[in-house]
């Protein structure tokens, strides 16, 4: 399994939601995610509002260098 697919599967949020967290957890970046589908527009909404713990911030700061 892989670091982004682990942790959604720990945190309970999808893949996407927490590669959208992770970046706009970062300093001065923003992300501008962009979909054709509802469901999606909807999924990245909820990308904020929580926090990923400092060691998965580290295991994707390692993973996604
Ligand atoms: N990139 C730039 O440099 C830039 C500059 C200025 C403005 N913008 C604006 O920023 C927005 C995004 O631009 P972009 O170039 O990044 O868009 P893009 O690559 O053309 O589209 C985003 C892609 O991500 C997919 N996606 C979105 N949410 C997802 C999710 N939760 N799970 C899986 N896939 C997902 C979309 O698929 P589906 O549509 O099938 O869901 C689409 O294929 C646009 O409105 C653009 O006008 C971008």
């Amino acid at each position: 399994m892989g670091v982004l697919q682990g942790i959604a599967k720990e945190t309970g949020k999808t893949m996407a939601q927490v590669a959208l967290n992770w970046c706009i957890s970062k300093p001065n970046v923003i992300a501008i995610p962009k979909s054709d589908r509802m469901e999606r527009v909807i999924e990245n909404c909820q990308a904020s509002g929580w926090r990923l713990s400092s060691n998965q911030m580290e295991a994707l700061n390692e993973a996604f260098q």
